[in-house]
């Protein structure tokens, strides 16, 4: 069965100076699946996810979401377009509520123009926030200022306000960096929960982990797409196996 493609890129290069930091990458993904993008220290990780969302243009080559091509369109555009995404950097309002900081976030999304609610919209609002904690776990937290959260927890609540624009694509930079054990689990069991009806790209360095959830995998090395395919197909990878057993 082949599967309808989400975003793709062709030809993407990205240079920093003379630095090459990826080089004439082609790759698509699926869509409806979890696709992990894998690969050791510095191998273009950040920059391929920093190009894909938005954040840095690239040197050459395209990026097409679905057939529309979005490589030059500015990144606020992207959650209008259904693209969004999460950072290792929070962008949490500390002294708000937990349920706060979503209720803005999809405020934002309702109505850029629009900005005073009555107290019917205000309230219909804190239902969709609250329900999107509940996607998230983090119903209990609702009320507790968002600096009072625990680290997982404020990465669980950087995805609700990423799940605010309801995308069909959330982009996730290693979620589970500075994660507990126990985190870290609960965030790949919310990883694959999202996954079932939207598409998810995760960055990730916990390889057994990730491995064990991702429909799809793309691995890169030293800026190069270096092999893709399922789980069983990566991990049987000669390639894979040589920079992985060379670099840990
Ligand atoms: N803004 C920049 N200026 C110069 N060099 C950069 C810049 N950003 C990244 N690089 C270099 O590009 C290469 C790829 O970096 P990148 O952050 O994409 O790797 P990564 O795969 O995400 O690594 P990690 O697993 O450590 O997060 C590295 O050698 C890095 O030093
Ligand atoms: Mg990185």
């Amino acid at each position: 069965m082949t599967k309808n493609v989400i975003l793709r890129v062709e030809g993407l290069t990205k240079k920093f100076g003379k630095f090459v930091a990826l080089e004439n990458v082609n790759v698509s993904f699926p869509e409806g699946q979890l696709t992990a993008i894998i690969g050791p220290n510095g191998a273009g990780k950040s920059t391929f996810f920093n190009l894909i969302s938005g954040e840095i243009s690239p040197s050459r080559g395209k990026i097409y979401y679905y057939d529309r091509d979005i490589t030059d369109v500015p990144q606020y555009k992207f959650s209008k377009l259904g693209i969004a995404k999460s950072f290792q950097i929070t962008n949490i309002f500390p002294e708000l509520s937990t349920l706060e900081n979503v209720r803005i976030a999809i405020q934002a999304m309702h109505s850029k123009y629009q900005l005073w609610k009555n107290r019917n919209e205000l309230s219909s609002l804190r239902d969709e926030a609250y329900d999107l904690l509940g996607v998230v776990g983090l119903q209990d937290r609702a009320k507790r200022r968002a600096d009072t959260l625990a680290h997982g927890e404020q990465r669980s609540l950087e995805i609700a306000i990423a799940l605010a624009c309801n995308p069909r694509l959330l982009l996730l930079d290693e979620p589970t960096a500075g994660m507990s054990p126990e985190e870290t689990v609960d965030l790949m069991d919310l990883a694959t929960k999202l996954a079932v009806d939207r598409t998810i790209l995760i960055v990730e360095h916990k390889m057994k982990l990730i491995m064990g959830i991702s429909h799809h995998l793309v691995v890169f090395h030293q800026g190069k797409l270096l092999a893709e395919g399922s789980p069983d197909e990566v991990r049987n990878n000669d390639d894979v196996k040589r920079v992985y057993l060379g670099s840990r």
